[in-house]
């Protein structure tokens, strides 16, 4: 398979983006941006996110047993690219807030608080099934990705 080619057809999903947030053992912050953030089921509440084994913040996550998604905001691309960049350390410079569990992004969308439920194996990344203990949530519209691009959807009234 064309992997290049395989990735532009997935490209055609348009998704929102989120970053996926957790506390490593000596609580410092890690996190990276995802947009493969799906919610899975209603009662009990579950979500999930399919994180990259071969990615840094991967241990921290994997193993936390705890973790947040920060549903990003229409304004908030910038942070979107930073949580996808090399930087050394993603949370100097960038403004967090402490949430219960795992660290929170002011100015997203919405915040989801989860407990690891599972942790599925799956080919180069694991699937990590939360459990929702908290969330919070915005009028402000969300970020969205399709095709390699960001772009703020306008949203009709009776979204908002
Ligand atoms: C819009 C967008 C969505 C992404 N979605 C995911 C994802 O769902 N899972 C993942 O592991 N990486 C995803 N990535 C890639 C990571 O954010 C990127 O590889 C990051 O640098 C990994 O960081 P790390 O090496 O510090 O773990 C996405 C990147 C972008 C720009």
């Amino acid at each position: 398979m064309d992997t290049q080619d395989y990735r532009r057809a997935l490209g055609s999903f348009p998704t929102g983006v989120t970053i996926v947030t957790a506390y490593d053992t000596d609580h410092d912050p890690w996190g990276l941006t995802a947009n493969s953030f799906t919610s899975v089921s209603l009662e009990p509440p579950m979500v999930s996110v399919c994180i990259a084994k071969s990615g840094r913040v991967f241990p921290t996550l994997s193993m936390s047993g705890h973790f947040a998604v920060n549903i990003l905001s229409a304004a908030q691309q910038d942070l979107a690219l930073h949580f996808a960049s090399n930087v050394e350390n993603r949370f100097t410079d960038t403004d967090w807030a402490a949430g219960g569990t795992a660290p929170l992004l002011p100015g997203a969308s919405a915040h989801l608080e989860c407990i690891i439920h599972d942790r599925v194996d799956a080919g180069d990344h694991e699937i990590l099934l939360g459990r929702v203990m908290k969330y919070a949530h915005t009028p402000v519209p969300p970020l969205v990705y399709c095709r390699g691009n960001f772009f703020a959807a306008p949203l009709p009234e009776v979204m908002r």
